[in-house]
């Protein structure tokens, strides 16, 4: 039996800038299953990141509606009070941001351990253990006490997406979450999300530009400037050079 975990009804973004208007999503409706692992592709501008903040609710709609359908509740996320959603995040959903966004003064080991210490899923105790389990399990044991200024942009990656792990999250949304990473290394992460999805029934949703991840999803849809093909229309779309035919 399935059941929907996430639900967007016809999600419109428009980004206001002093050169205009600028319409990113347009008309957006998406139903996601729990225990998907969703593919979202797309060339860039298509507007990826800005429907992944929709979801995650760390931006703001311009009109629609976004529910979470987590612990038999029936959540709108943008209608709830910035704390109230803060935490629904740290309780029920990993986020890895394009850009990281580690914080710069923590070692790697202790921006993993912030999400669990901010929303106490785990015992403070627990916390550094658990944050070096998921250090060993993207590879980067030997750099738990560095800054991030001093590792790569692909390990800083790889902390990125243990820290999303970090309070076990029944959800995660993963915005290029291997485009820094060499094609070995991506393997493995991709496999770590396989198995989350697989023995964990947890629910991914993953932006890439990599055509080549699109057979292993379990669904995946296509974006462009700003409009989600349903899977018939992805017949429309050259795979080839990310445009519509
Ligand atoms: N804060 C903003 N203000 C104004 N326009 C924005 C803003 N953020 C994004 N945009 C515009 O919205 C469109 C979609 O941007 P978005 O970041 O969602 O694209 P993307 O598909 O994630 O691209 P990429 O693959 O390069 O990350 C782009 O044309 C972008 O210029
Ligand atoms: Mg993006």
């Amino acid at each position: 039996m399935t059941s929907t975990i996430i639900e967007l009804r016809e999600v419109n973004k428009t980004y206001s800038t002093a050169a205009g208007d600028f319409v990113a999503l347009k008309n957006v409706n998406l139903t996601v299953n729990a225990g998907e692992f969703l593919g979202i592709v797309g060339k860039s501008g298509a507007g990826k990141s800005t429907l992944l903040n929709m979801i995650n609710g760390v931006d703001e709609l311009t009109s629609g509606e976004v529910f979470m359908h987590t612990d038999g509740a029936n959540l709108s996320v943008h209608d709830m009070s910035e704390d109230a959603r803060a935490f629904w995040r740290g309780k029920n959903m990993g986020v890895v941001y394009q850009s990281f966004q580690l914080l710069p003064m923590l070692t790697l080991v202790e921006n993993i351990m912030l999400p669990m210490d901010f929303s106490d899923n785990f015992h403070p105790r627990k916390s550094r253990d658990r944050a070096l389990e998921l250090l060993e399990l993207v590879e980067l044991s030997e750099h738990a006490n560095k800054l991030p200024a001093y590792v790569s942009g692909g390990q800083q990656q790889r902390v990125a997406i243990a820290r999303a792990l970090a309070n076990d999250p029944l959800i995660l949304v993963a915005d290029e979450p291997t485009g820094s990473l060499d094609s070995i290394t991506s393997d493995h992460i991709f496999e770590v999300f396989e198995h989350l999805v697989r023995d964990q029934g947890k629910t991914i949703i993953m932006v890439t530009h990599d055509m080549g991840l699109v057979s292993r999803f379990t669904r995946s849809l296509v974006i462009v400037d700003g409009e989600l093909l349903d899977e018939q229309d992805d017949s429309k779309f050259d795979k080839t050079v990310m445009r519509r035919k």
